[in-house]
């Protein structure tokens, strides 16, 4: 696997991935303040400030380069407008595999976005990153999150269980591999 000091942009037929900049963030804040996207995320601020730092750590640092998350902003092509958020991050310590996440604010669901962006993240991956295995996370009753997986060729891997306090939490990982 390889870091892209080369990153520009990725287009599909509707939407413009591009990085994360410092502008981004209070439309970002935003939509990740949602009570119903927030549960679904491990965010610990999504107010401006926060993910203007978190937007600023990430510029350092090229997609596939190891030590953590470079985002993408998501913007629909007929309008500008930022939509949602993807990022991608190499695992520690597994050689070859991206990790992906991924979030449409609450009124742009449904539209087939998020299945579209993370199709270009993992041909992207694979193709310019020359990653082995993409894999995602979500927690075990989100389905819309799992159906993005499964529309995009990722499989069910494993099922496991974690303590978020005094609740027990049931997540999946699906993956997908560079050859199928
Ligand atoms: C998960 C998320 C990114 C999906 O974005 P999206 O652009 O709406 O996704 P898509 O339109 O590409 O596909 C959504 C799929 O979920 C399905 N879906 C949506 N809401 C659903 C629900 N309540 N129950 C069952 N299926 C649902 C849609 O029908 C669609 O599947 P289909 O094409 O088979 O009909 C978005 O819901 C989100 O940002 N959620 C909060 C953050 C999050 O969970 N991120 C992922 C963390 S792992």
């Amino acid at each position: 696997m390889r870091a892209d000091d080369g990153f520009d942009t990725l287009l599909t037929e509707r939407l413009l991935l591009r990085r994360s900049h410092v502008e981004d963030a209070d439309t970002i804040s935003a939509y990740r303040s949602d009570p119903d996207v927030h549960r679904q995320q491990g965010w610990d601020r999504t107010d401006p400030d926060g993910v203007r730092a978190e937007i600023e750590e990430m510029a350092a640092r090229e997609p596939g380069e190891p030590g953590g998350w470079v985002q993408f902003s998501v913007e629909e092509r007929a309008s500008g407008l930022l939509v949602g958020d993807v990022g991608l991050s190499p695992a520690d310590g597994e050689l070859g595999v991206i990790k992906v996440g991924y979030t449409i604010a609450p009124a742009y669901q449904g539209l087939g976005y998020a299945t579209e962006a993370v199709r270009a993240l993992i041909d992207y991956s694979f193709g310019t990153l020359e990653a082995d295995v993409v894999r995602a996370y979500a927690d075990a009753e989100n389905t819309p999150s799992i159906r993005v997986m499964e529309k995009t060729g990722m499989r069910l891997m494993e099922r496991f269980s974690g303590r978020d306090g005094g609740e027990v939490w049931f997540g999946v990982r699906y993956e997908v591999t560079s050859t199928g």
